[in-house]
């Protein structure tokens, strides 16, 4: 019964306009995020990044994409997503119409993960250490307390598990919405994932699409 109260309550919430734009005061706590973001040191990423990587920006938005973390082109550029799985993430995006203006699109851990790469004096990607997760917790809690997005989804088990008791497995995960806490988490696949194993394709693309309907009817 409580659950269904819960739910009930939730979806009021959702529903209710909330006047999204950024006000004065916010500008300053968003220069003070980007600004401690851009020169922390607290884990050994911070010795081999070229930079730190903030979100796209969007703080008014009220949907969250939350990757894992920057690669070699964002390292470089500086921007979420603007290598080949930005490219990929974009094409779904588009095919879905949910119209950017709504997605702050931001990584779970903010410098790139390097392991030594085949060629001397090269670096490849990893994925991001638990102790690298732990240590940029908290610049996430300052961006998910500054955007407050009404519904969170999750790119890959390295963001679902900030939201999740156990190490969750995409396999079960995808597609579910669930609650927690306060807000709405959408489990999707990488897109890297899709795009190295064509075989998550068909599943990612209905995934897609039960996310669509998710936003027409829970938010909109
Ligand atoms: N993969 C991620 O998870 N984030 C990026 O920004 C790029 C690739």
């Amino acid at each position: 019964m409580f659950d269904g109260i819960a739910k009930i309550l939730y979806n009021m919430s959702m529903n209710h306009y909330v006047d999204k734009s950024i006000l004065p005061y916010q500008t300053g706590q968003i220069a003070a995020y980007e600004l401690q973001v851009r020169t922390c040191r607290d884990c050994p990423l911070a010795l081999t990044r070229t930079q730190a990587v903030c979100g796209n920006r969007r703080y008014q938005g009220d949907i969250m994409l939350l990757g894992e973390a920057p690669g070699a082109a964002e390292d470089r550029l500086g921007r979420p997503f603007a290598g080949a799985a930005g490219k990929l993430l974009r094409q779904f995006l588009a095919e879905s119409q949910i119209a950017e203006e709504r997605l702050y699109i931001g990584n779970t851990v903010k410098c790139r993960p390097v392991k030594p790469g085949k060629r001397p004096g090269t670096w490849s990607n990893r994925p991001p250490a638990p102790g690298e997760i732990t240590a940029c917790r908290r610049h996430l809690q300052t961006e998910l307390a500054l955007v407050r997005p009404k519904l969170i989804v999750t790119l890959g088990a390295v963001p679902l598990s900030c939201f999740t008791q156990d190490k969750p497995q995409m396999s079960q995960y995808h597609g579910k919405p669930f609650i927690a806490g306060e807000r709405a988490v959408f489990p999707l696949y990488h897109p890297a994932a899709v795009m190295y194993n064509p075989g998550l394709r068909q599943a990612y693309e209905e995934d897609m699409r039960a996310l669509v309907r998710y936003i027409q009817e829970e938010i909109i």
